[in-house]
């Protein structure tokens, strides 16, 4: 066992919804698996994560439904557990920030700060909801976006444009509780003075090693931009009181409580584990290696703001590293829950075992950049390197042994150079996950342990043990001996991404469930060792099967957003290309169908100045009889043209509904009138 203690999290998600691919590629299956790595090489390690349970969504999801915040997060925190679990996501202990022990711990890590003199106490103005007799946070401000004129603007983010906005940026702003117009209004918040702060984060910063570009780059951004004071408190109903007379009716930031939730978990944990005051060892100990597993939009809050607290907090471990990953798109398309474009992992799991998604998302990881996931690539990777390669191989080495070799394990004679190589392979396939895991490349870290497998298929394809067992028993044995070493090194290589399976096949191969990290080598199964073959590990995913989920995706997202009524607006034109049209009030004299025609009319139309012939595709849309006297809009300077050997001199305006019919643009002026 090492000497350092190694703790893991992984970002608390939000308990207002379930979770989808998204968050499993973001911040919780790369944990895992440097985990599960982690604890296989004997390490003494902990991982820790929760529900984050304040925040403005909660309040938001709450009032939508017209239950409390806590019917809200009670509801999500088990759900969210539980598919965690199914996952086999192996944290050590999931907590809530609704906790008693939360609540205790934030509120002292923000009296100790302000003991010691930390925030910055500020007057200032926000928008206040009179009626609901509430401070509205931005969310709960709805207006005009100044840039783009869309009426349902946010108060931090107009959703059409995508600008980000302050309330008080917005036209005509109102309170999305209530309709009122809101009023400005004097409140008292307690600032982080991350600024003041900032020479010595970049101090710390400096001693990190080996951190991802994309990461330290986006901090070394914020750092250049300068970092700004952010209140950490905020005037809510819901969410850590904070602990100060001066301060009643306000409750910490979601922000300045929920990093504070992985050391108020620990110490649930440590609590559950009858060792209370084991979570010292982890957190405040320099012996240990502290580790955050998040998704991008984190970076900010984990690698600035959080080090900053416990910086000057004191006595609290920093991370030595942070591996955020970026952001998985899908099918191509960004992932959005409320355009319904994402897939939900309890969905998932109705349909498919979990270990093919672990496969899939690892090999698919936002390590660096986006990456993409789409359903017929899950089904590649299943069918053509779980199933195909790992599985068929497998099950070659088990079903020959079982047939032709009495169940056993064979004995190793007088091995070729060919048995020796790919017994040799284990070890460097070995060597290089290994190194991958301990730089947090997962994706490679999965590639090179299931080329282990391709090694192993390689190599019973070349030695043709059906072949030897009849001319050369000894060579047959020799390849079910080596194919065997093998199978058993992948049954812990692939321990990590693939847990149920992986911890099938060391039942097949009747395989100590003891057997470790450091355990993987030629010889890891004894000749004479009794297997006993099962089912394949992996059966393939039917075109049928992927059609359905694409299928259920696309429709999902139309039902969250259905066609517009009516057409997008077309491009701006100049002020003079509108001067071009003439455009005239006229009326219908008289109307007579076009022989052959069921579309067109033929129309004769006083245009004050002159009569004009007109032909107008509009048979199916008026009664002829009731033509004569119709005041229209016409386009009198559209060039002639003949349709249906009839020359028109004009157009008549339309209005399109949205069901395509066409409806008069009237107007009620003289003949002749130029409309401008
Ligand atoms: O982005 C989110 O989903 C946040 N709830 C993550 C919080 S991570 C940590 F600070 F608790
Ligand atoms: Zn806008």
């Amino acid at each position: 066992m090492s000497d350092k203690r190694i703790l893991v999290t992984s970002a608390l998600p939000y308990a207002n919804g379930p979770l989808h691919l998204g968050h499993l590629a973001g911040a919780y299956l790369t944990a895992d698996l440097y985990v599960r790595y982690k604890r296989l090489t004997g390490a003494d390690v902990v991982y820790i994560c929760g529900s984050d349970e304040h925040g403005v969504p909660i309040t938001i999801a709450a009032e939508k439904e017209g239950v409390s915040p806590q019917d809200i997060v009670d509801r999500f925190h088990e759900m969210n557990k539980k598919v965690f679990e199914d996952f086999g996501i192996s944290f050590d202990y999931y907590g809530r920030t609704s906790s008693k022990v939360h609540h205790e711990t934030s509120q002292e890590i923000f009296l100790n700060l302000h003991e010691k003199g930390f925030f910055k106490k500020k007057t200032e103005h926000q928008l206040y909801d009179p009626k609901a007799d509430m401070f509205l946070p931005d969310r709960y401000v709805k207006g005009t976006c100044p840039n783009c004129g869309f009426e349902e603007a946010y108060g931090d983010q107009c959703e059409k444009c995508g600008t980000s906005l302050s309330p008080t940026e917005l036209i005509d702003p109102v309170s999305a509780l209530t309709g009122e117009k809101p009023e400005l209004k004097e409140t008292e918040h307690w600032y982080m003075p991350l600024g003041d702060k900032q020479a010595d984060l970049e101090k710390w910063l400096d001693t990190r090693e080996n951190w991802k570009p994309n990461v330290m780059g986006q901090v070394k951004s914020w750092l250049h931009d300068g970092l700004a004071d952010r209140a950490a408190t905020r005037d809510l109903s819901w969410g850590v009181p904070v602990p100060l007379d001066e301060a009643k009716g306000k409750v910490l930031y979601v922000w300045f409580d929920a990093p504070i939730g992985y050391i108020s978990a620990t110490k649930e944990w440590a609590q559950e584990t009858g060792k209370p005051d084991a979570w010292k060892d982890y957190w405040q100990d320099e012996n240990t290696e502290l580790y955050h597993f998040i998704g991008k939009d984190n970076i900010v809050f984990h690698c600035i703001m959080f080090p900053i607290v416990l910086m000057e907090n004191g006595g609290y471990v920093l991370p030595k590293n942070v591996p955020a990953n970026e952001f998985l798109n899908l099918e191509g398309k960004k992932l959005s829950t409320s355009r319904g474009w994402a897939v939900w992992l309890h969905e998932y799991l109705e349909d498919f075992e979990p270990d093919l998604l672990r496969y899939a998302l690892g090999t698919t990881l936002p390590e660096s950049k986006d990456s993409d996931f789409s359903w017929k690539d899950f089904q590649a990777r299943v069918n053509n390197e779980l199933a195909a390669v790992l599985g068929n191989f497998v099950f070659r080495a088990l079903s020959f042994t079982s047939k032709f070799a009495d169940s056993k394990v064979p004995e190793l004679k007088d091995p070729t150079q060919t048995d020796l190589d790919a017994l040799k392979a284990i070890a460097d396939q070995k060597e290089k996950v290994t190194s991958a895991y301990e730089n947090f490349r997962f994706k490679e870290a999965i590639n090179e342990s299931i080329n282990l497998a391709r090694v192993g298929n390689k190599y019973f394809t070349e030695t043709e043990p059906w072949k030897t067992r009849k001319d050369n028993p000894q060579a047959c044995n020799n390849s079910l001996y080596v194919s065997l070493q093998i199978c058993a090194a992948l049954a812990v290589l692939m321990e990590p991404v693939l847990p149920t399976s992986m911890k099938k096949l060391r039942g097949q191969l009747g395989l100590d469930e003891g057997l470790t990290w450091n355990d993987i080598s030629d010889s890891m199964l004894n000749s004479g060792t009794d297997i006993n073959p099962g089912d394949v590990l992996f059966t393939k995913v039917e075109d049928d099967e992927i059609d359905a989920q694409i299928r259920k995706l696309e429709e999902r997202a139309e039902a969250s957003n259905p066609a517009p009524k009516f057409p997008a607006l077309k491009d701006n034109i100049e002020f003079g290309d509108f001067m071009k049209l003439d455009l005239r009030a006229g009326e219908i004299l008289a109307a007579e169908k076009i022989e052959k025609s069921d579309k067109l009319l033929k129309l004769q139309v006083n245009l004050g100045i002159e009569k004009r012939t007109i032909v107008s595709g509009i048979a199916k849309h008026v009664d002829l009889d009731t033509l004569k006297g119709q005041k229209v809009c016409v386009v009198a300077n559209l060039a002639p043209k003949k349709l249906m050997g009839v020359e028109s001199q004009g157009m008549i305006l339309m209005a399109e509904d949205s069901e395509g019919n066409l409806k008069f643009a009237e107007t009620t002026a003289e003949p002749g009138s130029p409309i401008t």
